[in-house]
């Protein structure tokens, strides 16, 4: 038998070592802080590394051809323009939303280009990789499959195939034989990400890791690693509704605005190159309570559809439910109307939408969630040209929001004629043609522009 490698408990806070798990640090007296680690033997030091001779910035050259490109462009630019070689990229999200799917597809279409790939799967068998493969339409000679959880044996394969992409599907799942602790716990998954992230900087190759959101968030999920790696992508979307949002949460390789959008369908996961097209094709004619406002989502303006329902509540305690917005702004907002406007809601039923199932938390949604509580209240149709967009603040004024002449345009763009803004925003894009601009200062005057 191997000799079993000395294991500590370190604490995450101090740095306190211990033989034996404890719930409270002796030392700094956090609460649940140990984590398991493999002792270091002090004496060992890491092979030294040939830095070179210091250069100027300018004397370095980059090679543009240096990322690979998968061929799927809402993949490409999350990533910042292309996957860039002994880069560790980690996707996270809810379990279920389309992870495996998302990243077979890219790694195929990757191998499709000459590159042999690696998909390491702790959760699924190579035949259940198949089906799912068939029915992405999936032939790629030089994607390889294996399925397995112990990264000792992983990197014996890794040794004799060779390959030059690398997934691992999903993080949790991976265990080494060094800690005795379960898959999953916060010592194994660091251990065996870092790992992962010396071998990929050793080697040049990129390395995809998957990890799921868990029930409480941080615990050993895609968080306790965000540090580690150089990029964090995140998978979100509702697992009921198509849309599915691919977002770059950090990138030490490109931008952390941008977003790529797809949408699930029974062969496999779609670009939607127009997003807003998309979520406003369903949008009734003609109903009170629909305003439409363009948000933004990173660098890129997405219109969505805002719907409100407010009728008098048959019980004692009025329902505020928000889907998709804030519930709290949801209160703020009726607390506005009632007080700056004289539109006593606090006796109504409050139901607020975002159609699609996206989410926005932006403050710039103010002015068009209040729209669409004051055409629900009044029961009147908001003309179906017009958008609105702007903060509303607790003394009911209008304020402005930025890039607004981003999203005029691509209001434009989608056959918007109207636009209600705040009068500083109007200032700013006087020379926007081809769109009626209303500046407003305060709530109370939306009444006269709105209908
Ligand atoms: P999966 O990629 O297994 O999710 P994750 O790895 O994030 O847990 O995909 C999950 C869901 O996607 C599954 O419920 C079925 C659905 N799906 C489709 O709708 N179409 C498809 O072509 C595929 C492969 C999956
Ligand atoms: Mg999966």
């Amino acid at each position: 038998m191997p000799k079993a490698s000395k294991i500590v408990f370190t604490c995450q806070s101090c740095g306190h070592q211990a033989p034996k798990w404890l719930g409270r640090c002796p030392d700094c007296g956090a609460w649940n802080s140990l984590v398991e680690e493999i002792a270091s033997s002090g004496t060992k030091k890491p092979a030294a590394f040939d830095m070179g001779d210091p250069q100027t910035l300018d004397a370095i050259c980059l090679d543009p051809e240096m990322r690979l490109k998968s061929g799927i462009a809402e993949f490409d630019r999350t990533l910042g323009g292309g996957l860039v070689p002994g880069s560790l990229v980690l996707i996270g999200g809810d379990p279920g939303i389309g992870k495996s799917t998302l990243l077979l597809q890219a790694v195929a279409s990757l191998s499709g280009r000459g590159l042999k790939a690696l998909y390491l799967s702790g959760e699924e068998s190579p035949q259940q990789l198949k089906l799912r493969a068939e029915r992405l339409a999936i032939h790629s000679e030089g994607l390889y499959v294996l399925a397995g959880t112990c990264i000792e044996n992983l990197f014996e394969k890794i040794g004799i195939l060779k390959p030059a992409l690398l997934v691992i599907d999903s993080i949790q799942t991976v265990y080494t034989d060094a800690l005795p602790s379960a898959p999953g716990s916060v010592g194994q998954v660091r251990e065996v990400a870092s790992r992962l992230l010396n071998w990929s900087k050793n080697t040049g190759i990129p390395t995809f890791l998957i990890g799921h959101v868990t029930k409480d968030g941080a615990i050993a999920g895609p968080k306790v690693l965000e540090h580690l790696v150089d990029t964090v992508l995140y998978f979100e979307g509702d697992s009921s509704h198509a849309f599915r949002i691919l977002r770059a949460v950090k990138n030490r390789f490109g931008s952390t605005n941008e977003i790529g959008v797809f949408e699930m369908k029974d062969t496999g996961l779609h670009e939607v190159g127009n997003p807003s097209r998309i979520f406003l094709e369903e949008r009734p004619e003609g109903a009170s309570g629909s305003v439409v406002i363009p948000c933004l989502e990173g660098t890129r303006p997405l219109l969505v559809e805002i719907q409100a329902l407010v009728g008098p509540s048959p019980f004692g305690m009025p329902r505020r439910t928000a889907v998709g917005v804030d519930h709290n702004r949801i209160s703020l907002l009726v607390a506005v109307l009632g007080k700056r406007v004289g539109m006593e809601m606090g006796d109504q039923d409050i139901f607020v939408n975002v159609a699609g199932g996206l989410r926005v938390d932006e403050p710039a949604a103010d002015l068009g969630i209040v729209s669409a509580m004051i055409s629900s209240f009044l029961d009147r149709p908001v003309d179906n040209k017009v958008i609105v967009f702007g903060e509303v603040g607790l003394a009911g004024e209008v304020r402005g929001v930025s890039q607004a002449e981003l999203r005029i345009k691509e209001a434009k763009k989608l056959g918007f004629s109207r636009c209600i803004l705040s009068r500083s925003n109007l200032e700013g894009c006087h020379h926007v043609k081809g769109m009626d601009l209303v500046g407003i200062e305060s709530v109370t005057s939306l009444m006269d522009v709105l209908f």
